[in-house]
């Protein structure tokens, strides 16, 4: 007999999630149980149930817990602690979990992993490309629409967080198993554009425009806001602005007047969006690029309005929507509620109207099972609306999910501003982010007398400033307003991406520093010895890495992403502390080096799936 706490070493085996199996083991066990007549339980409550079998909070009572009993017994009328029996009686644990013995307190049932169980897993993971993270079984296709800035307007701090959300949920979908189509829904048709075209014939300056359209088309953008909306404060502090407003009182009307002659098809002004479209998308291409972010499409609105007429008159024609002083909207709680507009008195058609004809034409040519919107809470009801509007109209089963998340705010608490108070341009907070990080590189290297080429440094300050950013919004819930701090998201210590990068570097330090080849030591390993804690705790962290997507998947929060991996870089810390791993010998050396592969391999792959990227070198 080989030692119990040596994985079968006749293959690798085939990953295990020790908490989907478990669930299932308890879905056959409650089933019985409403058979047997105790407990009356319909088949759509079961997965609810279900869900309550989880991590344990503290190891001593075993690793999972089930803790049905409590709701099952109250609508039966019966003991708690009775029910909990009955369901243990009815638990088949096969050969991956411990029998469990008794309920404990008011009628929890702890289960634990077998240690066999959990050194086998480990084995297969090592072995796995997947790291043990086995794909879905029913793959969707599902359409993220994030990002979508409003083009010609300079992007700032709040188009951070739907970029870098919705790119960590296509990663991590897409690693699941689903389909996923990526589109950037640009806002390239709106008011903003109004605003240019009115400064492009106002108030120009060709020269700037030849040496950097770009920040032409900004500096346009900027100055006939002011102009446009006359605020005292602002014209007071700015002249140019306050003399163009003097010149023209009717700036505001005359904007909205090139909206309207660009929407109308007007030459000169579509000529001109035609020659401004470039540089706006170089802009927004030029961030893109330094996130390393990119889409599978970007139907900006401008795409969806030959389309428009056509989804009014349709609704109109099957009574969804209808008339009402002269504007056309849909009317989803009675009269008294303002409707969801799609056509103004004026005739021009509105956001959702475009939002409408998007989600027609992503059903036509995608079938999506699954839309998902990374957009700003603020936009709730928009979606609300915009959703029950498609339901009634015929979208079907797809289902619509606005992915909503807080505003970014600065440490005086209120929106994160400049002290000129115009919002931070997300490039310039991304110049600084590097910056700061260059320091911090700069600094280390000093200090450890690494003497590293000034053009190495200046890429690992990208990788590190950049990660810091994105995973400073990625550990927050995304549903809280979070405090944007250089300061915080910087630290080498505590849940940060300089903080994960370096658990990384260091776990992977350890081959480079034996001298060992990872890819011969995977193929020897057979069998894992998991006979101190801390090797046991470490190892089950690992092979919670699916149930960690399953998890960021069900309410689509990378956070629980994050969390797990700080949770895994904590354990491993533990572990290398207290054991040693290249001056141990033998079957426990061997069984060390793949627990640290595996780390290694699980974070890697973690950071991957938020789109942090590892330095070269930390
Ligand atoms: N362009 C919009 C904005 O900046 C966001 C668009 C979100 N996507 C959508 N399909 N509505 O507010």
């Amino acid at each position: 007999m080989a030692d119990p706490a040596v994985g079968d070493s006749s293959g690798a085996g085939s990953p295990v999630n020790f908490r989907a199996a478990l669930r299932g083991m308890f879905g056959a066990a409650l089933e019985r149980l409403s058979a047997d007549g105790i407990v009356a339980i319909a088949a759509e409550d079961l997965s609810g149930l279900l869900e309550q079998v989880r991590e344990t909070a503290d190891q001593k009572f075993g690793d999972y817990s089930g803790t049905m009993a409590m709701a099952l017994a109250k609508r039966a009328g019966k003991k708690p602690r009775d029910v909990a029996i009955e369901i243990i009686n009815r638990l088949d644990v096969g050969d991956l979990f411990e029998p469990p013995a008794e309920p404990v307190g008011p009628g929890f049932i702890n289960v634990r992993v077998r240690d066999d169980a959990l050194a086998r897993a480990v084995v297969a993971a090592v072995h796995d490309a997947r790291h043990g993270v086995a794909p879905v079984a029913v793959p969707e296709t599902i359409v993220l629409d994030y990002s979508s800035p409003n083009v010609a307007k300079p992007m700032h701090v709040g188009h951070i967080r739907s970029t870098v959300i919705g790119d960590a949920l296509a990663k991590i979908l897409k690693f699941r198993g689903h389909h996923t189509i990526t589109d950037n829904h640009l806002g390239d048709w709106g008011t903003q554009f109004g605003m240019i075209l009115w400064g492009w014939k106002h108030c120009r300056d060709d020269a700037r425009f030849a040496a950097d359209p770009t920040a032409e088309l900004g500096r346009l953008y900027r100055l006939v806001r002011k102009v446009a909306d006359r605020k005292p404060e602002e014209l007071a502090a700015d002249s140019e602005a306050a003399a163009l407003a003097q010149q023209h009182p009717e700036a505001g009307r005359e904007v909205l007047a090139e909206t309207a002659r660009l929407h109308e098809g007007d030459p000169e002004n579509r000529a001109l969006w035609e020659r401004f479209m470039p540089v706006c998308r170089a802009e927004i291409d030029r961030i893109y690029s330094r996130l390393h972010v990119s889409f599978d499409h970007t139907l900006g609105e401008s795409f969806y309005q030959p389309l428009l007429g056509g989804v009014v008159a349709d609704l109109v024609q099957k009574g969804i929507a209808r008339e009402s002083r002269g504007a056309i909207g849909v009317f989803l709680n009675g009269d008294d509620q303002p409707p969801l507009l799609i056509r103004k008195a004026d005739g021009a058609f509105l956001y959702a109207t475009t939002d409408l004809a998007t989600i027609q034409w992503r059903l036509e040519h995608w079938k999506p099972e699954r839309i998902l919107y990374v957009v700003d809470h603020r936009q709730s009801q928009h979606f609300e609306q915009l959703f029950a509007t498609a339901r009634k109209w015929g979208a079907g089963d797809v289902e619509l999910v606005h992915v909503a998340f807080g505003t970014v705010l600065g440490d005086d608490g209120k929106p994160f501003k400049t002290r000129s108070g115009d919002t931070v341009g997300l490039e310039a907070l991304l110049d600084e982010g590097v910056a700061r990080a260059l320091g911090v590189v700069t600094a280390a290297d000093a200090e450890r007398g690494t003497g590293t080429a000034a053009d190495q440094q200046r890429g690992i300050a990208e990788a590190v400033g950049i990660g810091a950013i994105k995973y400073a919004d990625l550990s927050q819930n995304r549903t809280t307003d979070y405090v944007f701090s250089f300061d915080k998201m910087l630290q080498l210590t505590g849940n940060t991406a300089a903080y994960m990068q370096y658990a990384v570097a260091r776990v992977e330090g350890i081959f480079a520093k034996g001298g060992i080849d990872r890819g011969q030591m995977r193929r020897e390993c057979h069998g894992v010895l998991l006979t101190d804690p801390r090797e046991r705790t470490l190892a089950l962290k690992l092979l919670r890495f699916a149930e960690t997507l399953e998890d960021v998947e069900a309410d689509y929060r990378p956070n629980v992403l994050t969390a797990y991996l700080y949770d895994v870089a904590g354990a491993y810390s533990t572990f290398y502390d207290a054991l040693s791993v290249l001056k141990a010998a033998g079957a426990e050396r061997a069984s060390r080096l793949a627990l640290c592969d595996l780390t290694g391999q699980v974070l890697r792959k973690g950071l991957e799936l938020l789109g942090i990227r590892m330095p070269e070198r930390m």
